[in-house]
C-alpha cells in the first residue's frame, strides 16, 4: 500500500517527502482554506514541485459543462494532477468524459460500493471511500473498503482505491490488510504511524548505555 498525504500544508508535505514514505498528495477546498490560501492553482503547482506523484485537486464548479471546463483547466496545471470529481450523477458523466480524454480522475466523496463500481466503469483512475466520515455516522467505513476491493479484484478493474478520511493509525493497518492501493493520511496520523514509545525508550537506553561504556 502506498501512502499519500491529505493536506495542503507545504511544510508537512516537504517533511513527509523527505522521510521517503509519501508518494502523492490529496487536497480538497477545506484543506486549502485551513492553510488560509486562496490561490488553489499556485498551491497545487507548489505541491507538484515537491512530490513526484499524483496530486489531487478538487473541482468546485456545478453542472456538467462548468465541471468539465474547470476540470480541464485543473488538469492543465501540472502533468501529475488528478482531478477530484464527486460521486454524483453529474460527477459520473464528467468522469466518463474526462477519462476518454485521458484525464486522471479521483472520484471523491464515495460512500457506497455501488458508487465505487460506477466510478470504475466510468473510467476513474482513483476512487476515494471516506472511511472516517462513515465511522462518524455509525457505519463501518473499513467494511466499504473491503467490499470495493473484492469487487475490483473480481472484475480486474484498473481503478485504484484510496482509503480516505483516515482518522487514526489503526485505519491504516486495516486499509493495508484490506488490500487498499493507497491510504491518504493527515500529517498527524503519519507521525503516529512512525512513532512508538518503546522505540523512544529503547533508543534513549541504548544511547545512555553507550555513553557509559564509551566515556563520551
Ligand atoms: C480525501 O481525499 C479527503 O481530502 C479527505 O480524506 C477527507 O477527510 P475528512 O473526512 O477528514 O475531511
Amino acid at each position: 500500500m502506498r501512502i499519500f498525504l491529505d493536506t495542503a500544508n507545504i511544510e508537512q508535505i516537504r517533511q513527509s517527502v523527505a522521510w521517503g514514505v509519501v508518494s502523492g498528495v490529496t487536497t480538497n477546498p477545506t484543506l486549502v482554506a485551513i492553510e488560509g490560501r486562496h490561490d488553489y492553482k499556485a498551491v497545487i503547482r507548489e505541491i507538484c514541485g515537491i512530490v513526484d506523484g499524483p496530486v489531487s485537486a478538487e473541482v468546485t464548479a456545478e453542472g456538467v459543462d462548468e465541471m468539465l471546463k474547470q476540470a480541464s483547466d485543473i488538469a492543465s496545471w501540472h502533468k501529475n494532477v488528478a482531478v477530484k470529481i464527486p460521486c454524483t450523477p453529474d460527477g459520473f458523466e464528467v468522469t466518463s468524459k474526462l477519462a476518454k480524454e485521458g484525464v486522471n480522475v479521483n472520484m471523491t466523496l464515495c460512500f457506497s460500493a455501488n458508487q465505487a463500481l460506477l466510478a470504475a466503469i466510468a473510467g476513474a483512475a482513483y476512487v476515494s471511500p471516506f472511511v472516517g466520515r462513515l465511522d462518524d455516522a455509525g457505519h463501518d467505513g473499513m467494511a466499504l473498503v473491503k467490499d470495493i476491493m473484492d469487487i475490483y479484484k473480481e472484475y480486474d478493474f484498473d481503478t485504484e482505491l484510496i482509503a480516505a478520511s483516515i482518522r487514526h493509525p489503526l485505519h491504516c493497518v486495516a486499509a493495508a490488510k484490506a488490500g487498499a492501493d493507497i491510504a491518504t493520511v493527515p500529517f498527524k496520523v503519519l507521525e503516529q504511524m512512525m512513532k512508538h514509545p518503546f522505540t523512544d525508550a529503547g533508543q534513549a537506553r541504548f544511547i545512555a548505555d553507550w555513553r557509559k561504556v564509551s566515556g563520551k
